[in-house]
C-alpha cells in the first residue's frame, strides 16, 4: 500500500500530538513530534546557561545535541545526548521560553533538516508549526488544527489537574496567547495555515472525531 505524509499543525494545545499519535497508530507509520526537538533544544540551553538570544551559542550548542523520539506502548520518550528528558522538556520554563529559541532561522534550517530525514519514505505523521508549509509542503495530507484559547487553556489544566500538576487556568490563557503570537508573527516560517491545509475547528470535537476526519483524509489520498 502507498505510503504518505502527513502534516498537522496548529496553535499551542490544539490537540495535535493526541491526535497525531493516533493517527499514526492506526496507518502503523512514525509520529515525528518537532515540538519536542524545539522544546528539548530549550532545555539544553537553559540547563547550560547559554543566552536564548544568543543565534551563534545556540546553534553550537546544537551541534553538540542528538534529540531522539522513541515511541513505545507508554507513549513517546524523548532523549537528549541519550538522556531522557520526556517530562523535563514540558516544565513551564522551557514552554515559557521555547518560541524565543524556535525563531531564530539557523535553528529551524537545522531543525527542518533533521525533521525532513524522517519524513524520506513517506509513512510519516508530523506535528508542528511549519510541517505543512516548510518541512513537507509535499504532504499528501495537510491539516491546520484550531480551538479557541479558552477551550486550549481547558485541555491543558485538565491535563495537569489529572496529573496531580499545579495549574491556574488565567495563567495558562496568558501563556497560550503569548506563545501563539510570538509563533504567529515571527518572520521565519511562522505559524499559519498550508496551502492546501484543511482546517479543522476542534473545539466541541471529541478527539475520536478529529481523528476520524484525519482517517478519512488520509484514506482518500492512500488508496
Ligand atoms: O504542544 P504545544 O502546542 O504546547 O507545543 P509544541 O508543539 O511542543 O511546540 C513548542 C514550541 O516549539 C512552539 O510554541 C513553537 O515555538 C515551537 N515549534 C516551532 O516553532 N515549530 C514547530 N514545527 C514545532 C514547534
Ligand atoms: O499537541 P498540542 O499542543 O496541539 O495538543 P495536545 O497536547 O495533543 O492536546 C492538549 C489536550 O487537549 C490533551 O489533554 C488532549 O487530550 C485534549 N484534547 C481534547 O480534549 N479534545 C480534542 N479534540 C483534542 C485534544
Amino acid at each position: 500500500m502507498k505510503k504518505i505524509s502527513i502534516a498537522i499543525d496548529g496553535p499551542a494545545a490544539a490537540g495535535k500530538s493526541t491526535v497525531a499519535k493516533i493517527v499514526a497508530k492506526n496507518l502503523n507509520y512514525i509520529y515525528v513530534d518537532t515540538g519536542a526537538m524545539y522544546r528539548s533544544l530549550t532545555f539544553q540551553a537553559i540547563k547550560n546557561g547559554v543566552d536564548l538570544q544568543n543565534e551563534e551559542q545556540l546553534m553550537e550548542l546544537l551541534d553538540k545535541t542528538e534529540i531522539t523520539l522513541e515511541a513505545t506502548e507508554n507513549g513517546q520518550i524523548v532523549r537528549v545526548n541519550g538522556n531522557e528528558v520526556t517530562s523535563e522538556i514540558r516544565n513551564s520554563e522551557v514552554t515559557n521560553n521555547v518560541s524565543y529559541v524556535a525563531k531564530h532561522k539557523l535553528v529551524r534550517e537545522e531543525m527542518v533538516r533533521r525533521q525532513q530525514q524522517f519524513a524520506t519514505q513517506g509513512g510519516v505523521v508530523m506535528d508542528g508549526r511549519d510541517i505543512g508549509t516548510h518541512v513537507i509542503p509535499h504532504a499528501e495530507v495537510k491539516v491546520f488544527l484550531l480551538a479557541s484559547v479558552d477551550e486550549r487553556a481547558q485541555r491543558r489544566h485538565a491535563e495537569n489537574m489529572e496529573k496531580g500538576f499545579p495549574s491556574d487556568l488565567e495563567k495558562l490563557k496568558e501563556e497560550i496567547a503569548a506563545r501563539d503570537k510570538l509563533d504567529s508573527e515571527r518572520e521565519v516560517a511562522p505559524l499559519k495555515k498550508a496551502e492546501g491545509a484543511v482546517e479543522i475547528d476542534t473545539t466541541s470535537k471529541s478527539i475520536e472525531e478529529v481523528v476520524e476526519l484525519i482517517m478519512s483524509l488520509a484514506s482518500e489520498r492512500i488508496r
